[in-house]
């Protein structure tokens, strides 16, 4: 009973409170039999639950009902998925903000499918490429899993999802789709080109694409939780590495190239490995092995994100394909020096080059680095600037909203291709917040708990951007490769220098 009481005062009919307890609970409850009962006649009137009824009548200053985990016996009423959070999105606030300009990607993915449109066949042909199709019908979400995924990447991207409806109740559409949450790309440009052209490539969400594949991107698991390694949500992993990086002003940081991670997972990283300091070479870097079977056993005390924030430079390198420590990296102040990728995620498409990062080849990247640092060192307005700027870009508009926001205006803009009607597939199990969250235990029942959003949001998503003109695209890429040429420019025109002043020595 004391818990109904809290949520009548949370929906902010305090002044009440006094003559509330007893008469409200009785009400309440009486409120939720009819609308169990009409629910059940499946009488319209219950489209809203009861709370939002009274949350309707005290619009203006209520505060949210908040609706957390709650795995009890009671709170489950004998089912998996109790019904037991409002249905209805009711924003107090009209407000019209445009999304940030990585949005306008959206449009970008989807492209392949604007004319032909989304058919079940070509759903059904993407099912050997996917781990689990994933369907929404009535704000009800269903799965049906074909392959087992890595680790709990699966699980943690199928909650991001649960959370949006719970964020925008009932203004997700209806929708059938298929995620592949392994790191290799699937549907390639190839197969579905030129005299392959003869069917449409089926659509796939992956959580990074490339310029060879189709993939639909989407935001990776870890914005909610990657338990196996202990890096907590998005939203405290954040908040935790922006007070890791007050602890130490860039002047007094190290002034090398910093990069921590496992570099088993590509050849790429191996490469990297080989600027490492050594007694005979210094290349303004300082690399460490992340070994994460060791950093488990011992509780995870030398892997904190929030600790690496004490050098200048902070090294970016790609895994099997993108790496989810991308964000990480650019938020801790230091000026990210990024090991070209091949691969990009939902945001990173809009990193400008000296603006938000400083490039650097995949050739002869030690030298690369070891030029930055010098660079740097030598410019650290500037260099200061660009470790800030990358890590607003990451601050402001990548906060968890965003991520909310992007997916939800991907998923609606995706659903308005479907050609048919999505139903839940006879093989697909329904899943909610519950049936998701109570079985687990220890970090990743701890990070849902973390992660789950309580009410629904007061305002509605931001404003869609539209489309990039392809001109713009052309000229974005254009000016990447511009920027990389210039830095290459500035390293040559100091090595040809530095050589001269060797030579100049040798001749003295
Ligand atoms: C969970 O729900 C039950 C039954 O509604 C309630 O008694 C209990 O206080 C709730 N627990 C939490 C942590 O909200
Ligand atoms: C057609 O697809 C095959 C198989 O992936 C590929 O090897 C080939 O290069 C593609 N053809 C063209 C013209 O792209
Ligand atoms: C790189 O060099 C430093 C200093 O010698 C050393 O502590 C570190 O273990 C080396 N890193 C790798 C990945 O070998
Ligand atoms: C990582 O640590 C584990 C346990 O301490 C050890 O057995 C393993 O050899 C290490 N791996 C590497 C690549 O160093
Ligand atoms: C940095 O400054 C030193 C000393 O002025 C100079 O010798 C060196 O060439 C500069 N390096 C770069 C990369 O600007």
């Amino acid at each position: 009973m004391g818990e109904h009481a809290k949520v009548f005062h949370k929906l902010g009919i305090g002044r009440l409170h006094g003559l509330l307890s007893t008469t409200a609970f009785v009400f309440l409850v009486s409120f939720v039999l009819i609308a169990a009962f009409l629910n059940w006649m499946q009488i319209p009137i219950i489209q809203s639950s009861p709370l939002i009824y009274i949350s309707r009548n005290t619009k203006k200053h209520h505060e949210r009902v908040q609706v957390p985990l709650n795995c009890t016996h009671a709170a489950l009423q004998g089912r998996k998925c109790p019904k037991n959070y409002p249905n209805l999105f009711e924003p107090e606030e009209s407000s019209t903000e445009t999304c940030p300009d990585y949005f306008r990607w959206i449009h970008h993915d989807l492209q392949q499918w604007k004319t032909t449109g989304i058919t079940e066949d070509m759903i059904e042909r993407g099912k050997s490429s996917a781990h689990f199709r994933l369907v929404i019908v009535g704000g009800n979400v269903y799965v049906e899993k074909y392959k087992r995924p890595f680790q709990s990447r699966d699980v943690f991207t199928k909650w991001g999802i649960l959370q949006l409806l719970r964020l925008y109740t009932g203004k997700v559409p209806d929708l059938d789709l298929l995620f592949f949450s392994g790191d290799e790309a699937k549907i390639m440009k190839r197969d579905y080109q030129g005299p392959n052209a003869t069917v449409a490539p089926p659509p796939v969400f992956r959580y990074c694409g490339s310029e060879e594949a189709l993939d639909i991107v989407f935001p990776d698991w870890t914005f909610w939780g990657w338990a196996e390694v202990n890096i907590m949500p998005w939203e405290d992993t954040l908040s935790a590495i922006k007070k890791g990086a007050e602890r130490l002003k860039w002047e007094d940081r190290e002034p090398y190239a910093f990069w921590k991670g496992n570099p088993y997972v590509a050849e790429h990283r191996l490469d990297l490995m080989k600027c490492n300091l050594t007694d005979k070479f210094d290349w303004n870097v300082r690399l460490f092995h992340q070994n994460w079977t060791k950093a488990t056993q011992e509780g995870f005390k030398g892997s904190k994100l929030e600790d690496q924030c004490h050098y200048r430079y902070k090294i970016y390198t790609e895994g099997a394909t993108w790496s989810v420590s991308e964000k990480y990296i650019l938020a801790c102040d230091s000026m990210t020096l990024m090991i070209k990728p091949e691969y990009y995620d939902f945001f990173s498409r809009s990193l400008v080059p000296l603006q938000h990062y400083w490039p650097i080849r995949r050739k002869d990247k030690c030298r690369g680095l070891k030029f930055a640092v010098e660079w740097g060192n030598n410019h650290s307005q500037r260099a200061q600037a660009i470790g800030k700027a990358g890590s607003k870009f990451i601050q402001e508009l990548l906060t968890m909203r965003n991520v909310y926001d992007y997916m939800y205006h991907l998923l609606n803009e995706y659903s308005k291709l479907l050609k048919f009607k999505p139903t839940k597939p006879p093989k697909a199990r329904r899943i909610c917040v519950e049936s998701l969250a109570c079985p687990q235990k220890d970090l990743w029942r701890k990070f849902m708990e973390q992660s789950i959003v309580k009410s629904p949001s007061n305002k509605p998503p931001c404003e869609l951007p539209p489309p990039y003109e392809p001109q713009a695209i052309q000229a974005s890429v254009h000016n990447k490769e511009k920027m990389a040429k210039q830095v290459e420019k500035w390293e040559t025109v100091y090595s040809n220098k530095l050589n001269n002043k060797k030579r100049w020595r040798s001749l003295i």
